[in-house]
């Protein structure tokens, strides 16, 4: 990969932060699949031979005991949850620094998050903090991968295992990405994907997985995706679930983009590689960029300067997005504020959420594109 340097180019076309999910092939086959499963004699629009078959292949292509899709990331956080047994007068350990799904469904059921810091420079739940916040209700935690780093899981569950508490891996943004070969999703008891649109396996609407090795919470996740587990009648609940089903036509979608998957994740991989080989030198001046590193997953690529915002007005005057995911953590957020231990501190929080800055990174954008961006972060430094 050459590094070319050169003055951006302030009149070339705007760089939206995430440009259209869907290139003219992808619009085809989404056509094609709605016409088909429209067509379908079967007339089976939710849960049916699509969705069972997408669950095998993720099966297989994972290496999972089992694979359950469902209506939404957040939704497969909540069912995960449940099936986890975890309720009121329960503590769930979660990063203080990420998506309010990792707060809000563990209210959801009942239960209390407890924020755990995030180291400032991966911007991943932090381990040693994760013990200092265990009380006699810590009952589970929650680590997130974010942006392009997976959280460390070998300390997550090697202390999770000496508490004896479940391990809900949130995978949302982390599909297809491994940490000491071992795929995300697959450490914990439970762990989960989401297909939202920009996700690494994402599609044209709301869906996700979760997954699990052990039959038991499977055919829990099963069972409470569809109202709750049901007695030996039809219809017939024992237990409150939520109503999590999966489509058909984002089925059908998913099973035709497998094939490509592999070359979606490699182009994200590859721009991923070439901003931070290009960012390397500007660590001098202020740009803090995410190591070169083949586990990272390559979901957002987020740096980090005390110039954040001069930075995103210097790209957006170069017609170039930028995204701040996380403006605060999660307990300074007005919902959670009330679950914010008096006095407690989060300083890694604090600092990636007044630090960080999404550059663009899907698996569309072409190399003119992808050395612009990189030539007007670079010319901000200088
Ligand atoms: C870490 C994390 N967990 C859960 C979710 C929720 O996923 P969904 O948008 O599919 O509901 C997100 C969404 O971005 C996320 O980043």
């Amino acid at each position: 990969m050459s590094v070319v340097e050169s003055a951006p180019a302030v009149d070339a076309a705007p760089v939206p932060y995430s440009g259209s999910l869907l290139d003219s092939g992808a619009r085809e086959l989404l056509l094609d699949t709605v016409r088909e499963v429209a067509t379908d004699p079967d007339q089976r629009f939710v849960l049916g031979r699509r969705t069972a078959e997408l669950e095998r292949r993720l099966r297989q292509r994972v290496g999972t005991g089992d694979v359950i899709a469902c209506a939404s990331g957040t939704s497969a956080l909540g069912l995960a949850l449940r099936a986890a047994r975890l309720g009121p007068g329960d503590e769930v350990i979660v990063p203080a620094f990420g998506a309010e799904p990792l707060a809000s469904t563990v209210l959801g059921v009942g239960a209390v998050p407890v924020f755990a810091d995030v180291d400032p420079v991966t911007m991943v739940i932090d381990v040693a903090d994760i013990a200092r916040r265990l009380t006699a209700r810590t009952r589970a935690v929650v680590p997130a991968h974010t942006f392009t780093t997976m959280a460390d899981m070998p300390g997550v569950t090697r202390l999770a295992a000496a508490h004896g508490l479940t391990v809900i891996e949130d995978a949302a943004i982390a599909q297809d990405a491994t940490l000491a070969g071992r795929a995300a999703g697959t450490w914990g008891q439970l762990g989960l994907y989401s297909f939202f649109p920009a996700k690494p396996f994402g599609m044209p609407g709301e869906g996700a997985a979760v997954l699990t090795d052990d039959p038991e919470l499977a055919r829990t996740v099963r069972a409470l995706r569809d109202h709750g587990p049901g007695g030996e009648r039809r219809s017939v609940h024992h237990e409150i679930g939520p109503h999590s089903g999966f489509d058909e036509i984002q089925a059908g979608f998913q099973l035709a983009r497998l094939a490509t998957q592999d070359a979606r994740i490699a182009r994200r991989a590859r721009i991923s590689a070439y901003y931070s080989q290009r960012f390397a030198p500007l660590r001098a001046h202020g740009l803090s960029a995410p190591a070169p590193d083949a586990e990272q997953c390559h979901y957002v690529y987020a740096v980090r300067t005390k110039r954040r915002d001069a930075l995103a007005h210097h790209l957006a005057a170069h017609g170039i997005g930028t995204r701040v995911y996380y403006p605060l953590p999660l307990p300074r957020l007005p919902a959670f504020a009330p679950y914010a231990p008096p006095g407690a501190r989060w300083p890694g929080a604090e600092q990636a959420s007044a630090g960080h800055l999404a550059l663009p990174l899907h698996p569309r954008l072409d190399q003119a594109q992808v050395s612009r961006i990189a030539d007007a972060v670079a010319a901000f430094f200088r």
